[in-house]
């Protein structure tokens, strides 16, 4: 294979059309492409869920000091600088979750499953290019979903749904649980 022009392509015996970048690198239907962006976007959801478990791990080192930093940029989650419950339910909840559905099942299989197999079994790309990028662009608004549900919703997502639903109000579990499904799905 031999470059030529910007996203001009040539392999021994036929040429590739140029792509667009968008096509080559956003929406497209290459394996190693859509490995590396399952794997870059797990590793933001580590980053994530990474500080989640920092903020689980100072309530626990230090469960009688109050945090009035903290408190000021996350107002609904601190009462007079100390962590409210449902707060602390919905951080382990959302690191938990993202963890298992968001970093653990997708870089492994998704990210480096992508971009490692064809080529070491030789084949030319996974067997349904566009249903491989599909479950890409299925997996993100997955992400997109749960990252959002804590701050838009006046209930915190929580694994055990105790936290009551204010009348009205659409409930952080529900969105909460409706982003995992696509997650799995696309892995
Ligand atoms: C399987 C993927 C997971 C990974 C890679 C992971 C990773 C981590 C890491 C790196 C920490 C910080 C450790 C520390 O501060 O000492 C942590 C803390 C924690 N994780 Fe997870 N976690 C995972 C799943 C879960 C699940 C499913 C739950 C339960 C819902 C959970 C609950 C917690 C709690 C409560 C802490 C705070 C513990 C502490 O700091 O003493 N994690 N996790």
């Amino acid at each position: 294979m031999a470059q030529t022009t910007a996203g001009h392509t040539t392999h021994a015996g036929h040429e590739h059309a140029p792509q667009a970048f968008i096509w080559r690198y956003v929406f497209s239907k290459d394996h190693k492409v859509i490995g590396i962006q399952y794997y870059l976007t797990a590793m933001v959801m580590a980053w994530v869920a990474g500080i989640l478990a920092m903020l689980i791990r100072l309530q626990l080192a230090w469960p009688e000091k109050t945090w009035p930093v903290l408190g000021r940029f996350l107002k609904s989650g601190f009462s007079d600088g100390v962590m409210n419950p449902e707060f602390y339910a919905m951080l382990f909840t959302m690191h938990g979750t993202i963890m298992v559905f968001f970093v653990l099942s997708t870089a492994p299989v998704s990210g480096f499953g992508n971009l490692l197999i064809p080529l070491q079994c030789g084949a030319r790309d996974m067997a349904f290019p566009f249903l491989n990028a599909l479950s890409y662009w299925t997996f993100l608004p997955g992400c997109l979903i749960i990252l959002t549900s804590p701050p838009t919703r006046r209930s915190p997502p929580c694994a055990t749904r105790f936290p009551a639903r204010r009348p009205g109000r659409p409930s952080g579990s529900s969105a909460w649980s409706s982003s995992s499904p696509p997650s799995p799905w696309a892995a």
